[in-house]
């Protein structure tokens, strides 16, 4: 492992989104969207060099290789069995939610998620025209539960499909077995579908376990589409490059008639190689950028209990994203912004997005070099501790 996680790449000036948006002021330290500052692996950044190197960047095919570096992968970390025939590429986990929505309901139908979450959910609900059916989480003793009193309300009252963000985001719950055969248990007797994205599966510290819903049953794989992506965990998100899992062949035609009509099935020419570097050569990568992020979410746990006491962070068991309860400082969301970009000049992602129960929160993205991490926290503490002076 030749990468120095300490040290922070060059991302100022490289249209990078999290660095290049400005948030009027140019000093503004992001540690908001989910990306990291980190390079990525040392065999990604050749499998990605040596195809740019071809010098012609045309319509791509997707190999046996490929496919195996995915199969392997998640019969390998996760103990579940994919045939390659189960797998759809698609250009992003966002558009699979989109498209797994319009291929499983009509418009008008309820669908269900769990606030607070990533607030696409709420985009691929309501933009598609159809309703939403919120289940929020029960926050209990600083980790976030399901409702499952709710849940069943809901599919008893007609809801044609859940979203499941598992890990979830931006809670950062890593589901247990028991959780999500309860869940599955329900689905399956008011034949609500699920489409499980389970983009930060590979993002989870050592002392728990994911466990990929479809693969806890042949019922619930049977009523799953699984969004996936080695993206999030390998730092690729720019490379456009995702798939969906799903073995019940009626719902993949359902959804793979989506893909053609919409006319996405191309496969971005960086993405097979990626991929394949990812999982076949990159596990030693993700060991060591697992243990930092986890040891940077340590450093900020303490620190916040240290300098600022009124805030509780929500631990996370996976994803590299920490939640934190702010509500005691009572500001409501655009206050909570001027906070953040006027006073402290740092991006955190401000809560409300998430959804009503994500008020008064903010999500702090862990995956950066150490130094990035304190002195944002370091500006967020004189900030606070300024306004009560
Ligand atoms: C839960 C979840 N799903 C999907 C995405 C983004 O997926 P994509 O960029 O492949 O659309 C993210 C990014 O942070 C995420 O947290």
């Amino acid at each position: 492992m030749t990468i120095d996680l300490n040290e922070l790449p060059r991302r100022r000036g490289t249209q990078s989104l999290k660095w290049d948006q400005g948030f009027g002021d140019p000093d503004v330290l992001p540690l908001w969207v989910a990306d990291m500052d980190f390079k990525c692996s040392p065999a990604i950044v050749k499998a990605v060099s040596e195809r740019a190197l071809e010098g012609i960047y045309g319509y791509t095919i997707r190999t046996d290789e490929y496919e195996n570096a995915i199969t392997g992968w998640f019969r390998r970390r996760h103990d579940w069995n994919i045939e390659a025939g189960w797998i759809t590429d698609s250009p992003g986990v966002v558009p699979s939610l989109s498209l797994a929505v319009q291929s499983l309901t009509n418009p008008g139908d309820e669908i269900i998620l769990q606030s607070p979450v990533y607030s696409p959910f709420y985009d691929v609900i309501l933009k598609n025209g159809r309703k939403l059916a919120e289940s929020p989480l029960l926050l209990s003793n600083g980790r976030y539960e399901m409702n499952y009193g709710r849940l069943e309300a809901l599919m008893r009252g007609g809801a044609k499909l859940l979203l499941l963000c598992s890990p979830q985001n931006p809670g950062g719950r890593v589901w247990t077995k028991e959780e999500l055969v309860r869940l599955g248990d329900l689905c399956v007797k008011y034949g609500v579908k699920v489409v499980a994205d389970e983009i930060h599966c590979d993002l989870v510290f050592p002392e728990h376990k994911h466990y990929p819903f479809a693969s806890l049953s042949e019922a619930f794989a049977d009523i799953t589409i699984t969004c996936l992506a080695p993206s999030k965990t390998f730092n690729i998100p720019g490379l456009s490059t995702s798939f969906a899992v799903i073995s019940n062949p009626k719902l993949k035609r359902q959804f793979d008639d989506r893909i053609q009509a919409l006319a996405l099935s191309s496969v971005n020419f960086f993405g097979p190689p990626a991929t394949i570097a990812a999982y076949n050569e990159s596990e030693p990568w993700l060991e060591a950028v697992l243990a930092y992020v986890q040891s940077n979410q340590e450093y900020a746990v303490s620190f916040l209990s240290e300098q600022l006491p009124a805030l509780t962070p929500i631990v996370s068991e996976g994803t590299y994203l920490l939640w934190v309860d702010c509500r005691e400082l009572n500001l409501p969301p655009a206050e909570l912004k001027r906070l953040m970009y006027k006073e402290a000049r740092i991006a955190f992602n401000e809560g409300s997005q998430y959804g009503k129960e994500g008020e008064g929160f903010l999500r702090i993205n862990l995956a950066c070099p150490r130094d990035l991490l304190a002195e944002a926290l370091n500006r967020f503490a004189s900030a606070i501790q300024s306004r009560a002076n």
